[in-house]
């Protein structure tokens, strides 16, 4: 049966050094964890991922630009740049497209500058503070909102 939605996963900067980055804050998961879960996951779902991992804004910003078309919905935790990315922001209001924004930490129990996202108004929601499980959620309730 071929997959119902098309889901694009973007990860941000320093999530490639999960596993060892910060383990009291972010888990020993690592990124390659993170995508075996949700790619078993998506096969429950019976959705497809394209997976992406980026240190670079713009990147992160043709991705997002590139999913118009191409997928249903979008998740992403855009690490650093929830707090800085209006070209982000800018782009995910652009094309449109559900997303949902996942953060490992609890990013409202941090420093004070990490509680501010960018991102959170233009997105159906934010799930964070569940480590790689806020992963596994974003996708869940991602998928719900499609199925409606
Ligand atoms: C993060 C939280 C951000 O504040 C931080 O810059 C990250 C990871 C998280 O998943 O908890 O890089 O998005």
């Amino acid at each position: 049966m071929s997959a119902r939605f098309q889901i694009l996963v973007l990860h941000g900067p320093n999530l490639n050094l999960l596993g060892t980055r910060e383990p009291g804050v972010y888990g020993s998961t690592t990124l390659e964890g993170i995508n075996e879960a949700l790619t078993e996951l998506a096969g429950e779902l019976n959705v497809e991922l394209k997976i992406l991992q980026s240190n670079h804004e713009g990147a992160l910003v043709d991705a997002i630009q590139g999913a118009r078309g191409e997928c249903h919905g979008i998740l992403i935790n855009p690490a650093a740049y929830t707090h800085t990315s209006v070209a982000i922001r800018d782009a995910v209001a652009a094309v449109a497209l559900p997303t949902v924004e996942v953060h490992l930490s609890n990013i409202h129990a941090r420093e004070p500058f990490r509680e501010q996202s960018y991102l959170a108004p233009v997105a159906v929601g934010q799930i964070c503070g569940f480590g790689a499980d806020s992963y596994l959620l974003g996708l869940r309730g991602l998928v719900k909102r499609l199925e409606k």
